[in-house]
């Protein structure tokens, strides 16, 4: 996600913006970029770490104290200093730092470039310095406010001009912004870390609030124009903690990320009032796919568990055959990988080298390339052909939550999306899929509700070695993640069942007193679930069943039962995978392990 940072006061802008970044660099980004206001503005913005800018800046004296910063995390426009923020207008006299998404930044620029603007970035924020500058009428705060009536989409941004030195103007919708109260001096920021240093007073901008921030003033507006008295916090929080939002984990809060990591990257794509999905980036044609006799998957972890989704997702609403495999064993299972083939690249870094190296094999065997990525400009995302981007923002804990689910998320949208262009599935039944999409957030929030529950569960047993998850269909494929979740970062041994298979001869495993976790949220194979559940009872095995919420003869054959929203069987997984992901994080945390940063384990594996 990209960062904000603002400053205005007595002392030099450049110092205190540099330090503002630096403690958003947990954020992830990709290029960073500062603008010193006063009656010139002046920008420095590079691709690169935050130590790029800060060395161009030590070589050269900005004088200034006042001026916005931001780390940008690519959405629209690869890495790049001319992608990087701040933007700014023709006469250099605006200065612009946006975090999230402009969705009707393309209808304004051209309005704009018939006006007689120029761009020079492919970015959505540019839009807004020009678009600013077109309404500027020697008022800032109401040239903003014209603006905003004009854009859409999901926006936290800052603003400076040359005309009015003594304020920076700053609104929030869908995207954290606060402000920080000194003496004689105050900031902006995307998040609270990035002012702890200078102050532990905090207002924080709700939606579609308006800001003017000066060195000893701050008025808040709302979203008619009126001024709002806002109620200022004291922060008790560590630097550290406040990185983590206040979570003790990044784990944990990318685990609460997902019904935002969901929503966004549904943004623009699925919506209830348009037909279909809009995939604008994609540029298979129905040409190209009527030609494609099979889809290969490739991916790693938990990546490869959100293509077992995949293949199912894709082979039920396109009815084109579909194979899944590891990356690393993909060059040696799948020599039938020819120019009919499409083959569909799944990756959360965009650099896993295992996944890269499949990528370059199947391009060798003439195969089109479509990628599922989660990081902009990616090693991964530039060798494909076509890239359908998660939008989770960065993921820093190794173990992937918001990740899976956003890929999910996209797995769909990519196969109702062939469906639309095959004509697979009727009009109706593409809206039914997609207004049960639409639901996933809320769904996600239901469960992080019952954190407490999965808390004191995973907390009772936290001292248990051996785990096994079984499932059938869509819900052996959550197993598996289920599983991986659990085993990589509390170091437990778990593995994942089909559950038929089990009685197969793994079941003399089972023993008095052996956890199983039952998946049940296929309801056509509820019947054999319970049966499989009374199969391991009868062996000893203590039982956690996750089941759908209208399940409810499962309590009276497992020990315990965490129930789920009711949820579209075929979504299921988005939403199934919740209470294991915290099961395991509380198991994990209550071992004493390093959740964030396992042994053993990297973020991004980039060695084969
Ligand atoms: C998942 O929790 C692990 N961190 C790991 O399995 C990961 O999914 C795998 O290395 C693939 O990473 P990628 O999605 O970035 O390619």
């Amino acid at each position: 996600m990209c960062g904000i940072v603002g400053y205005i006061g007595g002392n030099q802008a450049v110092p205190v913006l540099l330090e503002g970044l630096k403690k958003l660099e947990y954020r992830g980004y990709d290029s960073a970029g500062v603008a010193i206001g006063g009656s010139r503005i002046c920008v420095r913005k590079y691709k690169g770490r935050l130590s790029v800018l800060a060395k161009h800046l030590s070589s050269e004296n900005l004088d200034g104290t006042m001026g916005i910063g931001h780390t940008r995390w690519a959405t629209h426009g690869e890495p790049s200093d001319m992608n990087a923020h701040p933007h700014i207008n023709k006469t250099g006299g605006i200065a612009v730092v946006h975090n999230g998404i402009i969705e009707n930044y393309m209808q304004i620029k051209a309005f704009l470039i018939e006006k007689g603007c120029t761009f020079v970035s492919e970015t959505d924020t540019e839009v807004l310095a020009h678009y600013i500058d077109y309404f500027y009428d020697g008022d800032l705060t109401e040239a903003v406010r014209k603006v905003l009536r004009e854009i859409r989409g999901s926006y936290a941004f800052a603003v400076i001009s040359d005309k009015e030195p003594d304020r920076i103007v700053c609104v929030k919708k869908e995207n954290p912004l606060i402000i920080g109260a000194g003496e004689g001096e105050n900031f902006i920021a995307s998040d609270i870390p990035a002012v702890l240093n200078q102050t532990r007073n905090i207002y924080l901008l709700e939606e579609n609030e308006l800001a003017v921030v000066k060195k000893d003033q701050i008025i808040f507006y709302n979203e008619s124009g009126g001024v709002v008295e806002k109620e200022k916090f004291e922060i008790n929080w560590d630097v550290s903690a406040a990185e983590k939002g206040g979570y003790e984990h990044f784990m944990l809060k990318e685990i609460h990320e997902q019904p935002k990591a969901v929503r966004d990257t549904m943004y623009a794509r699925v919506k209830r009032e348009e037909p279909g999905i809009k995939l604008d980036k994609i540029t298979l044609t129905n040409e190209m796919l009527r030609k494609i006799s099979r889809i290969y998957i490739v991916a790693c972890g938990t990546a490869y568990h959100a293509g077992m989704v995949a293949k199912q997702a894709l082979e039920n609403m396109t009815g084109i055959p579909v194979e899944v495999a590891i990356a690393s064993e993909f060059r040696y299972v799948c020599p039938t990988v020819n120019r009919d083939s499409l083959t569909i690249v799944i990756s959360q870094s965009g650099e896993t080298l295992d996944t890269l190296m499949a990528l370059k094999e199947a391009k060798k065997k003439g195969s089109r390339v479509l990628s599922i990525v989660n990081v902009q400009g990616s090693t991964i995302a530039r060798e494909s052909d076509d890239v359908l981007y998660t939008r989770a923002g960065p993921e820093i804990a190794v173990a992937s939550t918001k990740g899976y689910t956003s890929q999910l998320t996209a797995i769909y949208q990519l196969a109702l999306y062939l469906a639309c262009l095959k004509g697979s599935l009727s009009e109706t039944e593409i809206e039914e899929i997609k207004s049960e999409m639409l639901k996933l957030p809320e769904k996600i929030e239901k469960i992080l509700e019952k954190q407490e529950e999965i808390r004191s569960f995973a907390k009772q047993y936290a001292s248990i070695e051996d785990v096994f998850y079984l499932g059938r269909g869509l819900d052996y494929a959550l197993a598996l993640e289920g599983s991986l979740k659990l085993k990589e970062i509390s170091y437990i041994h778990s593995e994942a069942y089909p559950a038929g298979e089990l009685k197969h001869g793994t079941i003399a495993l089972i023993v008095p007193g052996t956890v199983v976790i039952a998946i049940l949220t296929q309801n056509a194979l509820y019947e054999k679930m319970i049966s499989n559940i009374r199969e391991v009872k009868a062996r000893g095995a203590f039982v956690l069943a996750i089941a759908q919420e209208d399940m409810g003869e499962v309590e009276s054959v497992a020990d315990h039962v965490i129930f789920i929203p009711r949820v579209d069987a075929r979504l299921a997984p988005v939403v199934g995978i919740v209470p294991m992901q915290l099961l395991a994080y509380y198991m994990a945390a209550e071992r004493g392990c390093d959740v964030d940063k396992p042994r053993n384990l990297a973020k991004s594996v980039t060695v084969e």
